[in-house]
């Protein structure tokens, strides 16, 4: 643990974060052995981690330290072109760019990722281009607006891992009182899912006694209904989930992978298999 360690909050990560470490490093080694082995075009292909942390957290498990997306990133073999790493902590950018120190193909970005993927990494990353991204998007929560997973879908060059926060979902906003929801909540819903639409998934109205309910929906009917959103609003050609549960088997997140090529897909879906 480097000393500097204690200068931000770092994160206690639990077992189902660890796989989801694992799920992504095994894909991305995958993903570099073949770009790289392509022989008819040059491609140059890019890691961009829109929520990246600081590169180091703590194991609830063991209590030591883990290493996080970025750095995992770092050591894949072979390299990816360029990093971008963006976080909107600025101890753990800090952090980080200590880490990566010297080193040409890295750009760490203290900021929102929703207005940095937006202006500056995504614009440009597209097939045409002969560029090609995996991309990471894994916030806490529920701090992501559709525009950026739409961006990626509709370039036509990413691959995409992305959290989808059915706890903070549950939690905060689709509750069985929906009138009692935030607007806040309400907001951040919607920015996630791209419009009000999530309305419609969530609740079916059922029949009482005397009138008709809205009665909450399951997590996998949402889910599904995410994985077609991304599909048809973002463009995406193949998808793929798994849920990530914690120690009472609730879902924390569904890890989902988006790609527009059936081999990636392929890939996944053995990478999950093993987890499931
Ligand atoms: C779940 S952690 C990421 C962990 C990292 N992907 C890993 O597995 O090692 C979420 C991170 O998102 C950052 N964050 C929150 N909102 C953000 C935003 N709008 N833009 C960029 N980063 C954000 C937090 O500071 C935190 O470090």
């Amino acid at each position: 643990m480097r000393d500097d360690m204690a200068k931000f909050k770092s994160d206690e990560i639990g077992p189902w974060s660890e796989i989801k470490l694992e799920i992504i490093e095994k894909y991305a080694a995958a993903y570099t052995k073949i770009l790289s082995s392509q022989q008819r075009v040059r491609l140059k292909y890019e890691y961009i981690d829109g929520f990246c942390g600081a590169g180091e957290h703590i194991s609830k498990k063991t209590k030591l330290p883990i290493e996080g997306s970025p750095v995992r990133a770092l050591k894949v073999d072979p390299p990816f072109n360029h990093y971008h790493f963006i976080d909107l902590d600025g101890q753990k950018t800090d952090y980080l760019q200590e880490t990566t120190k010297g080193l040409s193909n890295v750009t760490v970005h203290n900021g929102d990722c929703n207005e940095l993927l937006k202006t500056k990494i995504l614009p440009g990353l597209t097939f045409q281009n002969y560029r090609r991204g995996l991309c990471i998007l894994d916030p806490y929560g529920l701090d992501l607006n559709w525009e950026i997973i739409e961006m990626t879908g509709k370039s036509g060059a990413i691959d995409l891992f992305l959290n989808f926060p059915i706890m903070d979902m549950n939690r905060n906003t689709l509750w069985h009182h929906q009138e009692k929801v935030s607007a806040v909540n309400i907001d951040r819903m919607s920015a996630f899912w791209g419009d009000e639409s999530w309305r419609k998934v969530a609740y079916v109205e059922v029949p009482t006694l005397f009138e008709r309910e809205n009665e909450k929906t399951d997590n996998e009917t949402i889910a599904k209904a995410f994985a077609e959103r991304l599909k048809k609003q973002a463009s995406f050609k193949h998808v793929d989930y798994m849920p990530m549960k914690n120690s009472n088997n609730a879902v924390v997140y569904y890890l989902f992978f988006a790609s527009q090529k059936p081999v990636a897909k392929d890939i996944v879906k053995d990478i999950f298999s093993k987890y499931k």
